[in-house]
């Protein structure tokens, strides 16, 4: 591991404010460049100074000359690529041309275009872009993820590779952590893009935008806001550059795949992504897949019942494994079960079924807490409260039927199963990109998880200004009680000095602890937690004015730039205070990191306690009697370094289950990945092609050559099986059968089935015949793809039961799948087939195959109402949750839609309310 850089920049001594831009780099890369990172990052610095040369050339040219470069520059790749192409031999002018690959042009073009770039954010922004931010540019462009400290200006340096790599024409996707920053940078940005003639769209949750700066939104404050112009999500796809969230694109590109028409597609291509807080979409996020579902019938009967047998379980019926988040019932336990239940062998294979629900159970009572991994809204929703950032994850249900498990044991509603209609990971999503980028103030800690998963380098760039902040050592405390009210203490003597204070905890019960204390001192402050989120950003952006008290969870407003009041500077900056050490180095950094922006003064102190989580599992209670031992009072803390090492180890064991635990995401989805592939590839062909023709005839061959190879003397099933497929005259059938040649069997089926297919083409007219095989062909396709991955949720739901013996379950699940996706192949072959040979014009016209209008299969109209629905409800945005939590509230239905992750729209549960409310 490299070394950490702000340690590095301490030890400089202050450079005069206007040098800082130069020196606090030259100083640092004149140091020893041994190590690859030092070379990379040489090189890159080397490249920043080209474009410094060309400051002055630039600086020269008016307004109007600068944004003419754009159109140069375009020029000059199309000349490049036209060479490309020519040398490849790749010349014919067909609708599809391979790409050819941009990345030498790029290159050359780089400092003249980052050097535009540069000038007119001077112009328009007044802001010049400092080296270190050129730098920054360099390492998105070239692939790589930027480690750049908050507050080092991130979206600007976003800008220069998405202009640069924006002039090519394929798109560029800039992916935020939510709508509200994908519209800032949009918004933020669009007057450079703007005036170099780049086209930029935004695709949020609901809606969809493009930057206009004659089009002004009177609705919002934000400058930045004011000139996004609605537009269709295709047009915001076909800007130069597209700002929009993970999720939005990741929906996108799975209702691509879910549509009935060309015209329909929303996105073209998935060619360069530049992902902001990389750590927490490619990480955090990644854990749970991208799912669009439908709602399928499933009693919701027996989570209430198996919830009541896990309520009555005692610690001595299970093992708990806290590390791993995993409960496993001891032999007690077990019989226990079988007796409330009634049954001799839970483990038996026909109980599968119940140990599924009962295991659901079990975690729900006893790993899953109310108001720390969830809360429960006052309308009987349960909402997943995401561990990094203490966000609700509003829509994002448990899969697996863990939520259910949740809802039965809360005794609220139960909202039905539902039937997965797409899915993908962030992994397999993101490796889609031809090239990927990234930037955050934390990543180093996950470099190998960046390599392995997504080959992606983490290069640490430097800040501007060198980092002013101090870090103090964790303050260690016997019980959490004295824990927290040491916090507020600590905050009421900095609040008295008016330093501002923003306050970071694990859990959103931490913080109101520390607001009890506060309020009985009557001292004025801000909460932010899950339960309103939505003023996140406004109230994080003032968190660093004169005397501000604000109490957030970990990684709340991430992205917000917090600016220090007036007098604030002197006063030492803001105080960043950790009311918990989270599993992940990561997140503590990220909190840390709030403090000291762009070389600002700034205090961090983390605050621990032997009964934390952390502390608990790992020698907390060796600590605690030897504090007891020593005599130290509850009020008094430790600080020490043996103890700060000991919790970090902690951490990285943790990160390193965690990172296990997305590693065994990705491998089982890799799996279903191949599969995914395959259909949507072949799916993408059949809608856009307008004769697939030749695919059928693939069919015809494939299938005869199949049913052909054995003679009914070796496989007495012949004329059956033959007849299951195509329906002949059983003389004929039976013939081919007794041939002994397998080339004759197979010359004679296929002659018949052509004939056939012919007799049929005749009678609906060629042109139809190629309209009726295509939507028959996507029909057919979307219908076994769903029914595929509800058979592949099931095994992989049912692996771990399957391999009990010494087999690996990922073993068994990729030979399972292979078994699977080939009866899905042969299924195709046969059903498309099967009713391209038996239907009738009549039939084709009933079914609106025929009739030119839109025919859709049950994927794409489930699809669409999935979206619709989405649409409609998701146009509450970001809303406010402040009244679900009032107390007093009166319990409803839950009436939402969502197409969302981890899950999506459920029926309204009415019929279940009645029961619900028995509890
Ligand atoms: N070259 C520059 N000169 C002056 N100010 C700049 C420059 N670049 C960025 N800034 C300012 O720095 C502040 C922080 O910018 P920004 O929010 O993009 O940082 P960030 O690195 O994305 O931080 P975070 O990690 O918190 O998201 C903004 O106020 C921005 O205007
Ligand atoms: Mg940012």
């Amino acid at each position: 591991m490299g070394e950490d850089w702000s340690y590095m920049a301490k030890k400089e001594k202050k450079p005069t404010d206007k040098l800082a831009d130069k020196t606090a780099l030259t100083k640092f890369l004149q140091g020893i460049f041994g190590d690859a990172q030092k070379k990379t990052l040489r090189r890159m610095w080397k490249k920043a100074q080209e474009v410094n040369k060309l400051e002055s050339k630039y600086e020269k040219m008016d307004d109007e000359e600068l944004a003419e470069q754009t159109e140069i520059f375009k020029k000059k790749i199309d000349k490049a690529l036209k060479v490309a192409r020519a040398e490849q031999g790749i010349n014919r002018s067909g609708k599809k041309r391979p790409p050819v690959d941009d990345t030498k042009i790029l290159n050359e073009l780089l400092p003249d275009v980052f050097a535009v770039a540069r000038e007119v954010s001077k112009r328009v922004l007044g802001l010049r872009p400092y080296d270190v931010q050129l730098i920054g540019g360099i390492a998105l462009h070239e692939g790589n993820v930027a480690e750049m400290k908050t507050g080092e200006g991130k979206t600007l340096v976003a800008m220069l590779p998405a202009y640069l790599n924006g002039l090519t024409g394929r798109g560029v996707h800039v992916v935020t952590v939510n709508d509200y920053l994908a519209q800032r940078d949009a918004g933020w940005n669009g007057p450079i893009y703007d005036f170099l003639g780049m086209s930029v769209g935004v695709i949020i949750n609901n809606a969809s935008f493009v930057y206009d700066s004659e089009y002004e939104n009177e609705d919002h404050e934000d400058e930045r806001f004011r000139h996004l112009k609605p537009a269709t999500r295709k047009e915001a796809y076909a800007a130069d550059i597209t700002y929009g969230t993970n999720n939005e694109f990741g929906f996108d590109y799975l209702r691509d795949n879910m549509t009935s028409e060309v015209q329909y597609l929303r996105q073209r291509g998935l060619n360069f992504a530049i992902v902001d807080e990389v750590d927490s979409i490619l990480i955090d996020e990644a854990r749970t897949p991208l799912i669009i579902s439908a709602p399928a019938g499933d009693n919701p009967d027996s989570y209430y019942q198996f919830a009541k047998v896990a309520a009555r379980l005692t610690p001595e019926d299970y093992i708990l494994d806290e590390k791993r988040r995993s409960v496993t019932l001891t032999d007690k336990g077990i019989e226990k079960v079988q007796e409330i239940l009634g049954v001799d062998n839970l483990y038996s294979t026909k109980n599968t079924r119940l140990v599924y629900h009962l295991e659901q159970a079990i975690r729900a009572e006893i790993i899953f807490k109310r108001d720390k991994d969830y809360v429960v809204t006052n309308s009987g929703e349960v909402i997943i409260v995401d561990e990094h950032t203490g966000r609700l994850m509003q829509g994002r249900r448990y899969n697996e039927g863990l939520h259910q498990a949740i809802e039965a044991k809360e005794g609220v509603v139960v909202k039905q199963e539902s039937m997965t209609l797409a899915t993908i990971s962030f992994q397999n999503f993101f490796r889609l990109y031809t090239k990927l980028s990234g930037m955050t103030g934390t990543a180093f800690t996950e470099a190998e998880e960046f390599q392995q998963i997504y080959a992606l380098d983490v290069i640490q760039i430097p800040p501007n200004k060198p980092i002013a902040r101090v870090d103090k050592d964790d303050l260690i405390y016997k019980t959490k009680v004295a824990k927290l009210k040491a916090i507020a203490e600590e905050i009421k003597k900095y609040h008295e000095k008016g330093q501002p204070v923003l306050v970071g905890s694990g859990s959103i019960a931490n913080n109101e602890e520390i607001a009890r204390y506060l309020d009985a001192q009557g001292i004025h402050y801000e909460i932010l937690n899950a339960k309103n989120n939505e003023r996140e950003a406004a109230i994080i952006a003032k968190a660093g004015e004169k005397g501000a008290i604000t109490l957030a969870t970990n990684m709340a407003g991430r992205g917000t730039d917090i600016k220090l009041g007036d007098g604030v500077k002197e006063l030492g900056g803001l105080v960043v205070i950790g009311s918990e050490r989270h599993d992940s180095r990561r997140v503590d950094n990220q909190l840390r990191g709030r403090g000291g922006r762009q070389g600002d003064p700034g205090t961090t102190q983390f605050f621990v306690s032997c009964e934390d989580d952390l502390m608990r599992i790992f020698q907390g209670d060796r600590v605690k009697m030897l504090m007891t031992r020593l005599g130290v009072d509850d009020d008094m803390p430790i600080q020490t370094k043996a103890i700060s090492k000991t919790l970090e180890a902690a951490q990285k064991r943790i990160e390193g289950f965690n990172f296990d635990s997305r590693k065994n995401v990705v491998q089982y989805d890799n799996v279903i990945n191949r599969h995914r592939k395959v259909v949507y590839m072949m799916r993408r062909k059949i809608l856009e092609g307008d004769d697939i023709f030749p695919e059928i005839k693939r069919l015809m061959r494939d299938e005869v050559k199949m049913l052909t190879e054995f003679s009914s003397r070796v496989n007495k099933k012949f004329d059956e099986e033959f007849k299951a497929v195509f329906d002949f005259d059983d003389d004929l059938i039976h013939e081919i059968g007794l041939m002994r040649k397998e080339k004759d069997r197979d010359k004679l089926a296929l002659e018949a089935v052509e004939e056939a297919y012919h007799k049929k083409e005749l009678e609906f007219g060629a042109e139809t015949m190629r309209k009726v095989e295509r939507e028959v062909y996507l029909k057919v396709l979307d219908t076994l793809w769903m029914q595929h991955l509800e058979n592949m949720q099931h095994l992989r739901e049912g692996i771990h039961w399957r391999s009990v013996g010494q087999r690996d379950p990922l073993v068994e699940y990729r030979s399972e799948s292979q078994k699977l996706f080939d009866g899905l192949q042969r299924n195709l072959r046969e059903e498309v087939l099967k009713i391209l040979l038996s239907i009738t014009p009549a039939e084709a016209a009933a079914d609106n195959v025929t009739d030119g209008e839109e025919y859709e299969s049950e994927l794409t109209k489930m699809a669409e109402g999935q979206t619709e629905r989405g649409v409609n409800e998701i146009s509450a945005g970001d809303k406010n949750m402040d009244d679900e939590f009032k107390k007093g509230a009166k319990k409803t239905a839950p009436k939402r839609a969502v197409v969302r992750k981890g899950s999506s729209k459920k029926k309204s549960a009415k019929k279940k309310k009645s029961k619900a409310k028995r509890k």
